[in-house]
């Protein structure tokens, strides 16, 4: 599975990158607003951000770096698709992400148009990632549509299961992918019972359908469920640059470490330092 780091900030993708584990970078206009708000508290100025784009681009090397249109119609979403690629593309690794289904709540006739830009900016030979995926349907037609990448969003799922059923939880808490038993009833969502169900029914109707369509976890909360999300078959996980850290993590290494650094004679030591 690749790793993708799920920000804006560009001293983060730098600090990840410097690990040399990067494989792409993924943004939204919430994560935009996130690193403009507090670039514009540090420096009191307007922000460039055509420019602070281009250093994400930059330090990517040529990895993916998805950007997202903000339209809610196909003329909208295409045409600022087709601008975004335009001002960034020279990078070579631009990615356009649109969102699955454009409307904002129930009643929407505009339901198709998500899919219908991304056929058009497909054919347009821009590569899409589709976002704010919740079933595998959407899944499905996206990647029929040509996009590049579908982002099913696994912790969201997860709240939304533990919202209907009036669950308590910390955005980061863990949420087990083969349910949650209440009242001796497994949770679900139209049959799917976690975020992490979520993305390996997506995997598996994608390769069973022969696409070529990579799957990318997003809203991945913690270390357990990015573990979870590359046994469930995704291609790619996006991952916050703290949850990033905590994959480092485990009691047990930070004790064994203090021991060995107890335990180095003087002889180990001068060996190590190039003397006898
Ligand atoms: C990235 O592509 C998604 O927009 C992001 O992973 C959403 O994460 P969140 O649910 O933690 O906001």
């Amino acid at each position: 599975m690749k790793i993708f780091i799920d920000t804006a900030n560009l001293e983060e993708i730098k600090e990840i990158a410097s690990y040399g584990v990067l494989d792409g970078v993924t943004t939204n206009p919430s994560l935009i607003k996130k690193t403009v708000d507090n670039l514009k508290k540090k420096s009191k100025k307007e922000i460039d951000l055509e420019s602070y784009i281009k250093q994400i681009l930059k330090v990517s090397k040529g990895k993916p770096v998805s950007l997202e249109v903000v339209g809610t119609d196909f003329k909208e979403m295409v045409k600022e698709g087709k601008l975004l690629y335009k001002k960034f593309h020279s990078a070579g690794n631009v990615y356009v992400k649109i969102p699955v289904n454009p409307c904002i709540g129930e009643k929407c006739s505009l339901a198709s148009d998500g899919i219908k830009a991304i056929k058009e900016l497909s054919r347009l030979k821009i590569p899409v990632n589709c976002t704010l995926i919740f079933t595998p349907e959407q899944a499905f037609l996206a990647a029929k549509a040509g996009a590049k990448f579908v982002s099913p969003f696994t912790g969201r799922e997860d709240d939304y299961i533990r919202e209907m059923n009036k669950l308590k939880f910390k955005k980061q808490d863990y949420f087990p992918q083969e349910g949650f038993r209440k009242n001796k009833k497994i949770l679900e969502d139209n049959g799917i019972i976690s975020g992490v169900d979520l993305i390996k029914k997506c995997s598996e109707i994608i390769k069973k359908s022969k696409l070529k369509t990579e799957v990318l976890a997003a809203s991945i909360r913690n270390s357990r469920q990015f573990r979870e999300a590359a046994e469930a078959g995704a291609d790619i996980a996006t991952v916050p640059f703290e949850v990033i850290k905590k994959l480092l993590e485990h009691h047990k290494t930070a004790e064994g470490m203090k021991k060995f650094i107890d335990d180095i004679v003087p002889e180990y030591a001068r060996l190590l330092t190039g003397g006898k």
